[in-house]
């Protein structure tokens, strides 16, 4: 199996978390792109979802569902979304599709995390991908060097946030303790989000390998 055809397996063993009658919350990205599809052609009853991007959002509006805005939403009772990479304390590390602000907020809102990923998305220790930092548009000075003096080496995106915000990719960073490092990069100041999902990472892991979908709970 190749890597889509994985990713398009965790995405559909992932309508099984969807509850019908409730409101279901939606990532971003090519294999929650995958999971959008399957619910579609599963009939599956959703009364409506938040989304935690435009992408997304237009996705699901094309296949026929209501897409609320999180306003109106107190809890949600799923969210399903990818991975740039897991580890095995199911911290993780997101934004590589640049929607991690709004994918923290819907973690946030969310009573089950139900993360989707191929194999290759499993590490020990975090560091191969370079970390998104969402940053403030003024800010990207000061916040360049202020991950710089914590080791990193960030690299300005060309892309701009649904939030009118910009990207800090950085590489460099041996990321030993997320849980720390999350809370350190938040308090740089014009900081938006980091895309380390440690305090709240997934409480459900659908990791497509060669031999199946294999599901583990945190
Ligand atoms: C989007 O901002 C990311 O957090 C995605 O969840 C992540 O990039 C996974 O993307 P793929 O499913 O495309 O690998």
């Amino acid at each position: 199996m190749n890597q889509n055809e994985l990713k398009k397996a965790a995405a559909e063993r992932a309508v099984s978390f969807v509850q019908e009658g409730r409101v279901l919350g939606v990532g971003t990205g090519s294999t929650v792109d995958f999971f959008i599809d399957a619910l579609a052609a599963s009939g599956k009853k959703v009364p409506a979802c938040v989304s935690s991007s435009v992408r997304s959002t237009e996705h699901l509006e094309r296949l026929g569902f209501k897409v609320l805005d999180p306003n109106e939403v107190d809890e949600i009772e799923v969210y399903v979304d990818g991975a740039d990479e897991i580890d095995s304390g199911f911290h993780m590390v997101k934004g590589g599709g640049g929607a991690l602000t709004r994918e923290k907020i819907l973690a946030s809102l969310a009573r089950t995390y139900v993360c989707i990923a191929d194999e290759s998305k499993l590490v020990p220790v975090f560091g191969r991908f370079p970390l998104p930092v969402e940053v403030i548009p003024m800010a990207v000075g000061v916040v360049s060097r202020q991950l710089k003096a914590l080791g990193g080496e960030p690299k300005l995106r060309d892309f701009t946030t649904d939030n009118g915000c910009k990207i800090l990719d950085v590489s460099g960073l041996q990321i030993t303790d997320p849980v720390a490092l999350e809370e350190k990069i938040n308090q740089i100041p014009g900081v938006v989000t980091v895309g380390l999902f440690a305090r709240r990472g997934a409480d459900v892991l659908l990791l497509a390998t060669a031999d199946g979908v294999k599901e583990s709970a945190a």
